[in-house]
């Protein structure tokens, strides 16, 4: 324990010492600046006793100061003065003093008092080290508590995906099974309406009058037919996905196909870059839903911006080394990936939960088709045992103003931010097979189909 005994006159310092010299340490100052020195020293008093009036600082400054400074504010002051009027204690007091004895004081009185201020100041720095104990405490607890509170937040989130997710395979299922069961009884009386006007077209003389109404009966009947086929692809009955295939060729295949040169025909104003990956592994598959699924994504990716814009496919092989959680969650394992992008207008939140279903679409029915064209990809994905992911960003189709040297990989990435950074990507996923190409089509050379960036614009 340490006592600070400030004093100008020598007599009252030395004796004040004398009283205080029994508690422990004591150390004497003539004046407040000597005072405030020893007191924000590394050694400080645990209790002051402070003459009022000196020459140079008197107490009540040195007090003032004291309990200004953050590090000597705790020291109790009590000041020891022959000044014994009310207002000098008053003001005294006010000061932040803890107490007042006037002189001339009894040394026991004196010692007394010093000692209750000392076991004060001892509990309440013995109060406050608890109270900041359990302040640390409660913000530990507290910051566990948010943690916790996020990992449940984060848990329900994933278990909402995952319903979400069900709930989706669980509906395409059902709508698949019914699209599956009408594709099937349509299909076998669609025959008839194809086959008899072939029949009837060859007994009719060339200039009669039934031929037109016949032929677009005809003509109708294939239309339905191609619609049945696409629902027995979504309803998934039938496909055979047994096929060693190269994607790179089924997407070389369609790019000099003759839909692809009406959709060029259609949309003039829309580029198209590829960007096949070299040695890419092969998959079982069947190469006509394959080729499907790539025309119904590139046509919806030019159909997505009327006004210009960019597609860009590309291949990939992938590792997947732990379960990557998208759209569908693809599981471990080894993938070719199959990628479209545009910068059109993209796809909201809510429709995403839509596109797959058949017969959902936005478009103006009869300039388009039905609404079956993602089914389809759907189906054809899930007969490979594929995974399909989707990112979309939506706004307002514009145009990309791109440079010529920009590398194909970043084109589109470049694209979509110069349009706003809207535009949508699909990325369909395919297990890879280690079986090897069994027809001429390892023949042809990459060359024929690396990306040359061809340009729908031709
Ligand atoms: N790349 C895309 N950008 C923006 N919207 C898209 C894209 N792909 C699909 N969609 C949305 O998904 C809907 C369904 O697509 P889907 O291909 O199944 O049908 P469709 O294109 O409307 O008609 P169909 O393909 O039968 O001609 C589209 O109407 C469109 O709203
Ligand atoms: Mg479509």
């Amino acid at each position: 324990m340490k006592t600070l005994v400030v004093d100008d006159e020598l007599v009252s310092r030395k004796k004040m010492q004398r009283i205080m010299d029994t508690l422990g340490e004591c150390e004497a100052a003539e004046n407040g600046e000597v005072a405030l020195k020893i007191a924000m020293s590394e050694n400080p008093p645990d209790i002051i006793l402070l003459d009022i009036i000196m020459p140079g600082m008197d107490g009540y400054e040195a007090c003032r100061r004291l309990k200004a400074d953050k590090r000597t504010s705790k020291i109790p002051v009590i000041f020891i003065s022959a000044q014994s009027k009310q207002e000098d204690e008053t003001k005294g007091l006010g000061l932040g003093a803890v107490d007042y004895i006037t002189k001339p004081f009894s040394p026991a009185i004196v010692r007394a008092r010093v000692q209750i201020h000392l076991e004060l100041k001892k509990h309440r720095d013995h109060l406050e080290e608890l109270v900041k104990e359990r302040t640390a405490e409660l913000t530990k607890a507290n910051a566990e508590l948010r943690r916790e509170i996020e990992e449940r937040k984060r848990a329900e989130e994933e278990q909402k995906r995952l319903e979400t997710q069900l709930q989706r395979a669980q509906k395409m299922e059902a709508i698949g099974t019914l699209a599956g069961g009408v594709a099937h009884d349509l299909n076998n009386i669609l025959g008839g309406v194809i086959n008899y006007p072939e029949l009837l077209l060859m007994e009719m003389p060339e200039e009669s009058p039934l031929r037109k109404p016949i032929l677009t009966i005809q003509k109708s009947g294939e239309k339905a037919a191609a619609i049945v086929q696409d629902l027995l692809t979504l309803a998934r009955r039938g496909v055979a996905v047994s096929e060693v295939v190269d994607l790179n060729h089924i997407v070389s295949e369609y790019l000099i196909s003759l839909e692809y040169e009406k959709l060029k025909e259609f949309h003039p104003n829309v580029k198209l870059e590829t960007d096949f990956k070299e040695d890419l592994s092969n998959i079982l598959g069947s190469p006509v839903h394959l080729s499907t699924s790539i025309m119904n994504l590139v046509s919806n990716a030019a159909e997505a911006m009327p006004e210009g814009g960019k597609i860009f496919i590309s291949t990939q092989n992938r590792y997947i080394d732990q379960p990557l959680r998208g759209y569908d969650d693809v599981t471990e394992g080894d993938y070719v990936t199959l990628t479209v992008s545009d910068t059109g207008a993209g796809i909201s939140p809510e429709d995403i939960e839509k596109i797959f279903e058949p017969f959902y679409t936005k478009k103006k029915m009869g300039r388009s088709g039905t609404g079956l064209g993602m089914a389809v990809v759907w189906g054809t994905v899930k007969d490979h045992k594929g995974y399909i992911d989707v990112q979309s960003t939506e706004g307002k189709a514009r145009p990309p103003r791109l440079s010529a040297r920009d590398l194909p990989a970043m084109r589109v990435r470049k694209a979509r931010r110069a349009g706003g950074g809207q535009g949508t990507t699909f990325t369909l996923y395919f297990p890879v097979t280690r079986k090897e190409l069994t027809k001429d089509r390892s023949l042809v050379s990459i060359q024929d189909y690396m990306g040359k960036g061809e340009s729908i614009q031709g």
